[in-house]
């Protein structure tokens, strides 16, 4: 099962985020990492620039990208990802990839597939999670087994995502994902949720039933999960005594 650290604040949650990539880049520092977009990591990103690692030769496969927008759109994964993780981390944009960031769209996925095969598979993948219960952009309905593909936004997501645009009618229709299949390969998935709006979602995925309804739920199949919530997005879970008692005994040496 996911080991589950409920935690008072984004901060503090950012804080033991960014102990599992140090400890992994201390490790290897070439170590692959798999980036996620949304509001979710960023205060895993602050934690990490505040401790000034070396990170320039770590590799990076960022979860999804919309299909749609003008290159070098503000809004794209790709200049997300540039301005939130590789500026202020001081990540090789060289070494940073993106679905579907170079050649014909209906070879992307499996180029992805091919490129995160080639790096020697992802080490440590960081997750948000959406309302949808969706993980990268593996919407409801998604196979335990899918590759990085093209998908349809449900308009519940595009609405969450209106934030971001001017308008709803913004919001691409399409994007390009890591599959579920793919994002279970990865050696370690730390998966955060902060707010009340998160709960059910993620509940569901640590501790519902094992369904494509609920993409999140894909978890459950991984050996090395670290769910890290924040009390609100905690508040539904049906064993979370248990989650704060066998963290607070863990064992000196049991690594994150
Ligand atoms: C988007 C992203 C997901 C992200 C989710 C939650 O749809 N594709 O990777 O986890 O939204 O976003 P946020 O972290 O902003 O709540």
């Amino acid at each position: 099962m996911a080991e589950v650290v409920i935690v008072r604040s984004m901060a503090a949650a950012g804080g033991v985020a960014a102990d599992a990539i140090e400890q992994l880049v201390r490790r290897n520092p070439r170590a692959v990492l798999g980036l996620a977009t949304g509001s979710t990591p960023l205060s895993t990103w602050t934690a990490l620039a505040a401790r000034n690692l070396d990170l320039a030769q770590v590799r990076g496969f960022a979860l999804d990208e919309y299909v749609g927008l003008p290159a070098g759109h503000p809004q794209s994964y790709r200049s997300v990802i540039t301005r939130e993780v590789v500026e202020p981390l001081g990540l090789n944009p060289e070494l940073v990839r993106v679905p579907a960031d170079s050649g014909p769209l209906e070879t992307a996925g499996d180029d992805y597939e091919s490129a995160i095969t080639d790096a020697g598979g992802v080490d440590l993948q960081i997750l948000g999670i959406g309302r949808t219960g969706h993980i990268g952009f593996n919407e409801p309905g998604s196979s335990f087994a899918s590759l990085t593909r093209i998908k349809t936004l449900t308009q519940q997501t595009r609405l969450d995502n209106t934030r971001f645009f001017d308008s709803p009618e913004q919001v691409p229709m399409h994007c390009i994902t890591q599959g579920l299949g793919t994002i279970l390969r990865a050696r370690h998935l730390v998966l955060l949720a902060f707010g009340a709006a998160k709960a059910r979602a993620l509940a569901g995925a640590v501790e519902g039933p094992l369904t494509a309804s609920l993409p999140g739920s894909a978890i459950q199949l991984h050996p090395r999960v670290t769910v890290i919530v924040d009390e609100a997005a905690g508040s539904d879970l049906v064993h979370a005594d248990y989650y704060r008692y066998a963290w607070n005994n863990r064992l000196e040496w049991e690594r994150i």
